[in-house]
């Protein structure tokens, strides 16, 4: 694959800045609506969605729905999970025989991304089921860290100031 530049990309596909860090678009919302405990929501949504070194994490949130990551380019990128058990999952996306193309993070699991050194850019697309809707989204902060402190260390950066 030859390497666009992540600012060719975040022209090409008109990205604009995620609250969480990062670069997306939405780019696929589904006619068809569901219901669910907390609401209707778009059968499925998806995103492109950028880390760049000028933009190289995404902050440590959880959704309700279920989401589903694509690596089309660019990586590794690492992503961190943690469970409410308090088990901490790492996976990195990325072309290497030993890397994944591909990461399921169930609804409810906190997530974190952030570009690993020596890479310019991450492109993943996301579909998210039930579809994305800010309600079913929630920013970790400090007590998440009070928390787990024995993950204290590694999360603090990935909290949202
Ligand atoms: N994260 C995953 N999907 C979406 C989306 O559609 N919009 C926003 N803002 N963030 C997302």
């Amino acid at each position: 694959m030859s390497e666009e530049s992540a600012a060719a990309l975040i022209a090409r596909l008109g990205l604009e800045l995620h609250p969480e860090g990062g670069w997306f678009k939405r780019i696929y919302t589904s006619d068809a609506i569901v219901e669910t405990a907390h609401g209707p929501r778009a059968r499925v949504t998806s995103i492109h969605y950028l880390l760049t070194i000028g933009e190289p994490r995404g902050c440590l949130h959880r959704n309700r729905s279920d989401i589903l990551h694509y690596l089309q380019g660019g990586g590794p990128v690492e992503y961190l999970l943690l469970d409410d058990a308090g088990e901490l999952r790492r996976t990195v996306l990325g072309s290497a025989p030993d890397q994944a193309l591909f990461l399921h993070v169930p609804g409810g699991v906190w997530k974190a991304s952030q570009l690993i050194e020596g890479a310019s850019h991450a492109l993943v697309s996301e579909a998210v089921v039930p579809g994305f809707d800010f309600a079913d989204h929630t920013f970790a902060d400090r007590r998440l860290l009070d928390a787990h402190p024995e993950h204290r260390a590694l999360l603090t950066p990935l909290v949202r100031p």
